[in-house]
């Protein structure tokens, strides 16, 4: 049986003014009328021989994900961690909870914000990742890389693993978001973009995470086994969850496992980390602009803008990000867009 474990308890911080502590990324409907979350569900639900979801959020974020799970007609197992401590401790308890329902269950892990265009193409990805998963292999999926994008890791492909058609690769090995020089390189060497999304055992999971990290997975087993259930939600034991070291299960886990096959995916994707990244996925008009909202514009090209609560108007503008909330304006160039991270991180401290 396949468990689909969906990680949304990120900040998305990227987005702002749009994602707040209160409305990250993942909760936001940011490519059509669904949330990032919710289109995840839907693309799990439909793919074959797969079971209830479960679904890691924080504790400020559980109403939300409950309704929005509700919202669609899914349902879902909610866990909810006390604290933040990244990827890794979320897909161990999401891992405990699986095992505890099938001993042989075997995890597809999903972050909760990708825009996938081409869903056929990622459930045959994933029928063929299973084929890997049930005999105990860890797997990855990495994108065919369109550009040399620092916002994402990369995995260096191995060798072709004989008699998969078509083909699957053993990993070389992981780099996490490099410099745009070494990102060139690995564009031109076949490097794929790590999707963040793969498949393991979940027994398998839990073995790996105690011979690599024994205190998280300790910490993360008290958690679990001192859980409460309170209305839908699974809490989580908040002392000794937060006891946990925080590591992301890139570098906890997947960097360090032997014998992670990688499945290539070619489809449109992205994890929208940026407006930049909007801006490329959303629908440009002749003049290379994405406009939400009520915006008027002459002499505009290659822009994104955002109006929330006004009328926005723009003049003789190229290549720049509006976006309006109603209490924040950004306004950016179009190819800084990463630095938003930067002003956030300015208002939390000067907050
Ligand atoms: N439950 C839970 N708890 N979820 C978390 C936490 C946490 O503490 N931290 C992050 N997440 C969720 C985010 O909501 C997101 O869906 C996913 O985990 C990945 O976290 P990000 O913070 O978005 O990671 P990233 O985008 O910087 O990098 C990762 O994903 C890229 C692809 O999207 C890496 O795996 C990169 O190598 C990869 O290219
Ligand atoms: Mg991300």
């Amino acid at each position: 049986v396949i468990i689909p474990v969906i990680l949304a308890g990120g900040s998305g911080t990227r987005l702002w003014p749009l994602s707040r502590e209160c409305h990250p990324k993942q909760l936001l409907p940011l490519v059509n009328d669904k949330t990032m979350l919710q289109n995840t569900l839907l693309r799990v639900q439909g793919l074959k021989g797969v079971s209830l979801p479960i679904v890691v959020c924080t504790e400020e974020h559980r109403f939300l994900v409950a309704e929005q799970v509700r919202a669609i007609g899914c349902a879902a197992t909610i866990i909810i961690e006390p604290v933040g401590r990244d990827t890794a401790p979320a897909v161990a308890v999401a891992a405990l909870e699986a095992v505890g329902q099938n001993e042989e269950a075997i995890i597809l892990v999903l972050p909760a914000d990708h825009v996938i265009d081409n869903e056929m193409n990622f459930a045959e990805a994933v029928a063929r990742g299973v084929s890997f998963a049930s005999h105990g292999q860890p797997v990855t999926f990495g994108i065919v890389p369109q550009s040399p994008h620092t916002g994402y890791g990369y995995i260096k492909k191995g060798s072709e693993i004989s008699g998969a058609e078509p083909p699957v690769f053993a990993v070389d090995g992981f780099v996490e978001k490099p410099s745009l020089e070494k990102a060139r390189e690995y564009l031109a060497e076949g490097y794929l973009w790590n999707s963040g999304m793969f498949l393991f055992p979940a027994a398998g999971f839990l073995a790996t995470l105690k011979e690599f990290e024994p205190t998280m997975a300790d910490c993360v087993a008290r958690a679990y086994v001192a859980r409460t259930h309170d209305l839908d939600f699974t809490r989580l034991d908040s002392l000794a969850f937060s006891e946990s070291p925080a590591n992301s299960v890139d570098y906890a886990v997947m960097e360090r496992v032997r014998d992670t096959v990688v499945v290539p995916l070619d489809c449109s994707w992205s994890d929208v980390g940026s407006w930049e990244a909007l801006w490329e996925i959303g629908e440009q008009d002749a003049q290379g602009n994405v406009f939400i909202g009520n915006v008027l514009a002459e002499g505009v090209s290659g822009c994104y803008i955002h109006a929330g609560d006004k009328l926005v108007a723009a003049i003789g503008l190229s290549n720049h990000i509006i976006v309006e909330t109603k209490d924040a304006l950004l306004v950016a160039a179009k190819d800084r867009t990463q630095e938003v991270k930067a002003i956030v991180k300015r208002l939390t401290l000067e907050k």
